[in-house]
């Protein structure tokens, strides 16, 4: 059998496969951490969800016990659903304050996520500022981000393309359904949503990747040898110069 040539024009990705989800999750927390120390002017994209949990979990220890210090990092969330009443709690801001920032000092001003409350017309409004803003703190220097079973992104669901920006979107329905459980019901589930775009994404200075499990072998393994483009949006992580994607072995199967 012929040995497997690299084909330059699918560039790879750094891949990190370890035993336990928790290696992973230490290891992002103290690069972040590093970062932060190094760096106290730290502009953070976050990830919320099952998958990044565990570091958000390690940078509160980290703030507590080796007093780790947020009190100049500026945060910026990566998606919201909309036409969620304020507050709501299945909302990824209210999920972040309990997760996140009611437990570490990052200050209510460097504290950006995308408001679900507000109707389309003014969340259209709120997607071009949050680009200026993201812009005038400098962009971002870490991302945090996790893969949807269908390859989005953030919100960036199969077929966004390479160079769109924080925008408003319908949801997929393998996304709405990964969802009902939080919302007590598919019925419950917004079908819109407010994402950063994929050229947001990849304007970060460093992306740090991760996925867990067995049911996110198949996408993980798509992720890593399909052909880069809008089908499979994790499939354009592979064109930054500086990621890593964290995988334990059950995420790693495929
Ligand atoms: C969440 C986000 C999504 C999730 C993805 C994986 O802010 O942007 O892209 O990272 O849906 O979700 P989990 O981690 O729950 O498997």
């Amino acid at each position: 059998m012929a040995a497997k040539v690299k084909d330059p024009a699918r560039p790879s990705l750094p891949v990190r496969i370890v035993v336990t989800r928790e290696e992973a999750e230490r290891a992002v927390a103290l690069e972040i951490a590093e970062l932060v120390r190094t760096k106290p002017r730290t502009v953070l994209g976050l990830a919320t969800g099952s998958t990044p949990i565990g570091v958000y979990r390690e940078l509160v220890r980290l703030h507590r016990e080796e007093a780790l210090d947020f009190s100049r990092a500026i945060t910026f969330n990566l998606d919201e659903y909309l036409g969620l009443v304020s507050g709501h709690p299945s909302s990824f801001g209210r999920w972040m304050r309990s997760n996140f920032f009611d437990a570490v000092n990052v200050p209510e001003v460097n504290i950006h996520t995308l408001d679900g409350s507000l109707e389309l017309a003014r969340a259209r409004v709120e997607c071009e500022r949050y680009e200026q803003t993201i812009a005038d703190a400098g962009g971002i220097d870490l991302m945090m981000l996790g893969i949807g079973r269908n390859g989005h992104i953030g919100f960036n669901e199969p077929g966004a393309a390479r160079d769109t920006r924080t925008r408003c979107v319908e949801l997929h329905p393998w996304t709405r359904a990964d969802a009902a459980h939080g919302f007590g019901g598919l019925e419950q589930v917004p079908h819109v949503a407010i994402t950063m775009g994929v050229t947001t994404i990849l304007d970060s200075r460093r992306l740090c990747v991760m996925a867990f499990g067995e049911h996110k072998a198949q996408i993980v393994k798509r992720t890593l040898e399909g052909a880069i483009g809008p089908d499979v949006p994790s499939t354009y992580l592979r064109e930054h110069s500086n990621v890593c994607l964290w995988l334990d072995r059950s995420a790693a199967s495929g």
